[in-house]
């Protein structure tokens, strides 16, 4: 695993054209900070001027089809990302899971497609409210995370690949997951990676993301096991995302 914290923002169906400042307001915040890994993942409109525009920062998609093309109207391949000038995307966000029916044998055929077009590519997994209080939080994440983890072509492809470990009820919610709750289901999903992937398990980065901002992000950041932080609504403003950047 590197050692630079990876920190992702996700603008979900946010942003148009305008919204650019604001990522390059990021840009040159996150400039004081070379140590910490930054990417924004924009909707597919903004994909190709972000790359082109804030050339600093890690472009992402926030899906692909697991196809290279063909007729899949609404649809975008890993590939089209890459030509557009992303350096990965993220698949099976729960959003995803939840508005479009994805499981896990979609999401790792989507991850895999991902790292065959050259990008780096964050697998969300997490719970619901309902599996936490049924005592099934890890079981249900675990089996996310060994059912959506691709099989990798060589040992290095797993350097390109984070887990983000979303709950779902934290998600947009201002209800963060308590950091002990956090390291324990980091470490459950590292020993799932190391039994799936054995020595190259621990190159695969684990980021928290769930109502991350920056208030509590000192404390997520420097929790056993967390590589780093997907964030949502704290990302849409260079303010709140840059004082996550410099939790990192
Ligand atoms: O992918 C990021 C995410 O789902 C968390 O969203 O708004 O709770 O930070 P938010």
């Amino acid at each position: 695993m590197s050692n630079r914290p990876y920190i992702v923002g996700n603008w979900k169906m946010n942003g148009i054209r305008a919204m650019l400042a604001e990522a390059r307001a990021i840009e040159r915040g996150a400039g004081r900070y070379p140590e910490v890994q930054v990417g924004l993942a924009p909707p597919f409109t903004l994909v190709q001027a972000m790359a082109e525009q804030v050339g600093a920062l890690e472009t992402g998609g926030q899906d692909c089809h697991v196809a290279v093309k063909g007729a899949h109207t609404g649809d975008i391949s890993a590939a089209m990302l890459a030509d557009a000038g992303a350096h990965f995307v993220i698949v099976g966000h729960s959003e995803r899971r939840r508005d479009h029916g994805e499981t896990d044998g979609l999401v790792k055929a989507k991850a895999e497609a991902a790292l065959a077009a050259g990008l780096g590519v964050i697998i969300c997994v997490g719970e619901t409210l309902e599996e936490r209080d049924a005592g099934r939080a890890e079981a249900v994440v675990q089996g996310q995370v060994a059912g959506s983890l691709p099989d990798l072509a060589d040992e290095g492809q797993a350097a390109k690949v984070a887990v983000a470990y979303e709950p779902v009820w934290a998600i947009g919610t201002g209800r963060v997951a308590a950091v002990d709750d956090v390291v324990a289901m980091h470490g459950a999903i590292g020993k799932t990676l190391a039994g799936a992937l054995g020595e190259a398990g621990p190159s695969v980065r684990i980021l928290y993301g769930g109502s991350v901002n920056a208030d509590n992000a000192r404390d997520l950041l420097a929790a056993e096991g967390v590589d780093g932080a997907l964030v949502g609504g704290a990302s849409l403003t260079a303010e709140s995302f840059l004082a996550i950047v410099a939790a990192a």
